[in-house]
């Protein structure tokens, strides 16, 4: 066969290879090899590809024991010269006059030829042959060819330091994903114990608040004292909802799980708000009569009385001064209580219905009256009522009013 057939022949061969699907990238490599050695008539080969900037490693050879060797590029080799000057290499150790040949006579006795696999014009790898039988030398023509085949394997090798490379950055990514997760957490168990550590000094200046409401005869000042009251009473409630919301993500909260008449709760809420609702003239039409005497809510106390100073601390936000907002409770068709808050206020779009109650979420900056507000309220709601195997919902036409409807289960007594 001529060379030029041969070298052709060659060429199909591996294109051939390079198109075959499902063969692991450390076989083809290896078989192209096998064609390249064919080509050239040699005894040896071998192709390394570059990693990083600073290294070459032997990803295919006719001597197996060194397929994975690695080779630094500022060590005096053939290869690396190779890959310094973008140039095919030939050595002919025999030859004295060969430029290459004394530097790298320790290399091989046999004459070898070393070519780079370039891809736009960057080294990615090298391909080798040596012990060539019959002749000393590489022809021109050989040369030429070996260049040839180089540029027929670029597709594969790239394709392969792509892959690697894809591996590599998601093994960074994850290092570093745990890396902030870790960060994130002390960060958040910080900060719930910076929360939890507010309590105390709050609770300081409740209790003596407290007293002075008591010990305060003069009408004036103690409108200022049941204001103050009214403060540190909704800082101690954000405090508490935004502790229990860890707690309830986590899955460290279970509710404490009582017998409570709905009158009961809503009263207690109510009572809890006084201060709020009197100051914004607010009328409160209490439905009463809706649900059955022997019925009651099976919920934990803390959690739910919460809930409904949350809803109605929004209604009230929401309502212009001297609005009403209806409160009651009533049973399902399908047997749950369901206590349901209804303001006037400019209710809730459809589209934002069930966004509001994740966490942050404000659709309606703050208005007049609203003095305090952080967009955990409504997720705190969510989170307690699940927390009961129940549900919360608001039902609005987006124009006037909205209706927030807690489901709870409830105990039929006798
Ligand atoms: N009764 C209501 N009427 C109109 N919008 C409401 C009402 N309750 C809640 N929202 C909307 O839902 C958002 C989330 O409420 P919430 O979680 O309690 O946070 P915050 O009260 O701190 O803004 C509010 O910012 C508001 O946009
Ligand atoms: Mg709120």
């Amino acid at each position: 066969m001529d060379s030029e057939n041969k070298l052709f022949q060659t060429l199909k061969a591996i294109n051939k290879i390079s198109n075959t699907p499902r063969i692991r990238f450390n076989n083809k490599v290896q078989q192209i090899l096998l064609e390249v050695t064919k080509c050239m008539g040699t005894g040896k080969g071998s192709i390394m590809i570059t990693k990083g900037k600073k290294t070459l490693e032997v990803v295919a050879s006719t001597n197996s024991d060194i397929i994975g060797i690695r080779q630094a590029l500022d060590k005096a080799s053939p290869s690396s010269w190779v890959v310094k000057n973008k140039k095919i290499l030939s050595v002919d150790p025999k030859s004295d006059g060969d430029v290459f040949g004394n530097k790298f006579k320790h290399y091989a006795k046999d004459a070898f030829l070393v070519a780079p696999i370039l891809s736009n014009n960057r080294v990615i790898g090298v391909i080798n042959v040596t012990e060539k039988s019959g002749q000393d030398r590489f022809s021109r023509t050989e040369q030429e060819s070996l260049l040839y085949i180089a540029g027929q394997v670029i597709s594969d090798l790239e394709n392969h330091r792509l892959a690697e490379s894809l591996k590599n950055h998601k093994r960074i990514l994850k290092k570093k994903n745990n890396k902030l997760e870790k960060l994130e957490k002390i960060k958040t168990d910080l900060f719930n114990m910076l929360i939890h550590d507010l309590k105390g000094p709050i609770s300081e200046v409740m209790a003596n608040i407290d007293i002075l409401t008591y010990t305060i005869s003069d009408e004036e000042n103690l409108d200022y004292v049941k204001a103050a009251q009214s403060g540190c009473d909704t800082l101690f409630r954000m405090i508490s909802d935004l502790l229990d919301i860890a707690r309830l993500e986590e899955g460290n909260l279970s509710p404490l799980i009582e017998m409570i008449p709905p009158d009961d709760i809503i009263n207690e809420s109510l009572a809890r708000l006084h201060g709020l609702i009197t100051s914004k003239r607010i009328e409160i039409i209490q439905k009463t009569g809706d649900m059955p005497e022997n019925i009651s809510l099976c919920c934990d106390r803390g959690l739910i009385l919460r809930v409904l100073q949350n809803l109605f601390t929004n209604a009230i936000s929401y309502s212009a001064r001297e609005d009403k907002i209806e409160v009651g409770c009533y049973m399902s068709n399908d047997g749950v209580g369901i206590l349901f808050i209804r303001d006037n206020g400019p209710g809730i779009k459809e589209e934002f219905q069930e966004a509001i109650f994740d966490k942050y979420v404000q659709i309606i900056k703050k208005q007049d009256g609203r003095k305090y507000s952080t967009g955990l309220g409504l997720n705190f709601c969510k989170l307690a009522v699940e927390a009961h195997k129940g549900k919360i919902v608001v039902e609005s036409d987006g124009i006037k009013g909205s209706c927030f409807k807690v489901m709870l289960p409830v105990y039929v007594g006798s």
